[in-house]
C-alpha cells in the first residue's frame, strides 16, 4: 500500500493498512518464538502449531527438502508422526517444491491437482489447501508448509501472502537449528573418537573413557544438575584419561606395581590431559573442560594429585569423575587382579567417604548401580575387549578402526 493510499484516508485502505500491521506485529512474535527454540524437533512442532494459529487453519504438515535424494520428508504430516518422502516435482508439495510457487486449492476435493496427493493422507478430508515454499536468506527452498482447511472460508490473498512470510521465517530457524544440531554432532562425534584413541593406547583400560562418561553423567544427572553441566560432565569423563598419550608405552602397559619412576610418567597424565584439553577452542559451561578433567585425580582430604586440593578446591565436577573413574577402574580386570564385585566396589567408595570421596556423589552412583544394573559395559560397540590370554590382552582390536 503506498502512502497516497493510505492519505487519501478511504475507508478501505486504513482497515487494510491496520490488518498489515496486525500480520506485521504477529510475524515479528513469531520471529522472536521461533529462534528461542534450539531443538529441532521442538522446532518443527513449534511450526506446524504456529501455522495452524496463524492462518486459522485445522491443520498443518511440514516438509523439508532432502538434497541427496531429491526428495521431501516430512516427520510431521497429518497428525502421523511416520516419516513421509515424496519426490520433487510429484504432488502437491513436490511441486511447490520444486517450482517455488504458491498453490492455494480452494476446492481441494475436486481439484485434480490434490488427487495426486499421498496415500497416507487419503484418510483425512481436505477441503481448501493452501502450500507454499520456504525459502531460507539466500532464496533456496529447504522445505514446504501446507496448511489446510481453514477454518471459516477458504485461503485468500492475504493467507498467502502471511503464510509466505511466515514460511521464510520458519526457513532461517530451521537452518539455524540443524546447524546447531550438526555443530553438536560433530564436536561430539570428535570427542567420543578421541576417547576411543586413548582407550587403544592404554589396552589395560578399554573401554574405561566411555564407562566413566556414562557414569559420570548418570550420577550428575542424579545430582539434578543442569543439562549443560551434565554434557559439560559427559565430555571430561570421555577425555579425562586423554593425558595418558604422554605416558611411555612400557609405564601404560605394565604388568605389575609401578615403580616410584614409573608412577611419575603415570601420575603425569593428570597435567597432560589438561595442557591438551586447553588448547581446544571452548565455549560457554565447556570452558571449566581442562580444569575439571585436571582435577580427577585429587582427593577431598588433600591427598589426590597433582595438587593436593582440598574439598572446597575440587569441583563438584571432577568429584563425581573421581567416583566415577575409581568405580569402573575396581569393577573391570587388570593384568595382575579379577574385577571386584560392585558390592565391594561401592563399599570401598563408601569407607572413604568424606577422606577421598565426596558422600553426595557416592550415594548417588549406588543410586545409578540400583537402577542401570552392574557392573555392565553401557557401551556395548566399545572399541577395544580384553582377550584371554596377555599377548591379546595387549594387542588391541583395531577393527573398528580399519573399516
Ligand atoms: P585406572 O586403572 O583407570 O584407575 C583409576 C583410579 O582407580 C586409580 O587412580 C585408583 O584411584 C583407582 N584404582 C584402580 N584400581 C584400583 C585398585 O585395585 N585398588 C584401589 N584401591 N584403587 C584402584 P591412580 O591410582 O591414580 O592410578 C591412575 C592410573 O595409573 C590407573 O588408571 C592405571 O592406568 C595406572 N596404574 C595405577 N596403578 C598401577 C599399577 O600398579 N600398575 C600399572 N601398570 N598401572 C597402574
Ligand atoms: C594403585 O592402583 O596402585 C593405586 C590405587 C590404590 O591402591 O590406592
Ligand atoms: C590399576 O588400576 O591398574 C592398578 C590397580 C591395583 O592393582 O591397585
Ligand atoms: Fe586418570
Amino acid at each position: 500500500m503506498s502512502q497516497q493510499d493510505l492519505n487519501s484516508g478511504s475507508h478501505e485502505a486504513i482497515t487494510q493498512h491496520s490488518a498489515h500491521m496486525d500480520d506485521y506485529r504477529a510475524l515479528v512474535k513469531i520471529a522472536c518464538l521461533l529462534s528461542s527454540e534450539p531443538e529441532l524437533d521442538n522446532l518443527l512442532n513449534l511450526i506446524i502449531d504456529t501455522s495452524n494459529s496463524l492462518l486459522n487453519a485445522d491443520r498443518s504438515s511440514l516438509f523439508l527438502v532432502d538434497y541427496a535424494t531429491n526428495e521431501l520428508f516430512s516427520k510431521i504430516a497429518l497428525g502421523t508422526s511416520n516419516e513421509i518422502r515424496v519426490k520433487i516435482g510429484s504432488g502437491l508439495a513436490g511441486t511447490v517444491a520444486k517450482t517455488g510457487e504458491i498453490i492455494n486449492l480452494r476446492d481441494a476435493q475436486n481439484d485434480p491437482r490434490q488427487q495426486k496427493r499421498i496415500a497416507s493422507e487419503q484418510a483425512y478430508i481436505p477441503h481448501t489447501m493452501l502450500t507454499v515454499p520456504m525459502r531460507n536468506h539466500s532464496g533456496k527452498i529447504i522445505g514446504v508448509i501446507q496448511t489446510i482447511n481453514k477454518k471459516t472460508g477458504s485461503f485468500n490473498e492475504r493467507d498467502e501472502e502471511v503464510s509466505l512470510a511466515f514460511a521464510s521465517l520458519a526457513a532461517v530457524a530451521i537452518e539455524n537449528a540443524t546447524m546447531r544440531r550438526d555443530i553438536e554432532l560433530m564436536l561430539k562425534s570428535f570427542i567420543e573418537t578421541m576417547a576411543d584413541t586413548i582407550d587403544l593406547k592404554s589396552p589395560q583400560t578399554a573401554g574405561h573413557s566411555r564407562r566413566v562418561a556414562f557414569y559420570a553423567a548418570e550420577i550428575a544427572r542424579e545430582l539434578n544438575l543442569s543439562k549443560d553441566n551434565i554434557e559439560l560432565i559427559r565430555m571430561a569423563g570421555l577425555l579425562h584419561d586423554y593425558g595418558k598419550i604422554g605416558v611411555p608405552e612400557v609405564v601404560l602397559k605394565k604388568q605389575g606395581k609401578l615403580t616410584e619412576e614409573e608412577w611419575g610418567f603415570m601420575r603425569q597424565h593428570v597435567s597432560i590431559t589438561e595442557g591438551i584439553l586447553k588448547r581446544l577452542y571452548l565455549i560457554g559451561e565447556l570452558k571449566r573442560l581442562p580444569s575439571i578433567a585436571g582435577q580427577h585425580h585429587e582427593r577431598v582430604n588433600g591427598t589426590g594429585y597433582p595438587n593436593g586440593l582440598l574439598s572446597e578446591a575440587i569441583q563438584m565436577e571432577a568429584k563425581i569423575l573421581a567416583v566415577s573413574d575409581v568405580y569402573d577402574a575396581l569393577t573391570v580386570r587388570r593384568y595382575y587382579r579379577e574385577p571386584m564385585t560392585h558390592i565391594d566396589a561401592l563399599n570401598y567408595l563408601r569407607t572413604l567417604t568424606g577422606i577421598e570421596f565426596e558422600g553426595d556423589c557416592v550415594e548417588a552412583l549406588v543410586r545409578v548401580v540400583e537402577r542401570v544394573g552392574a557392573p555392565q559395559n553401557p557401551y556395548e560397540d566399545t572399541a577395544l575387549q580384553f582377550g584371554s590370554t596377555p599377548a591379546e590382552t595387549l594387542a588391541p582390536d583395531l577393527s573398528r578402526f580399519l573399516q
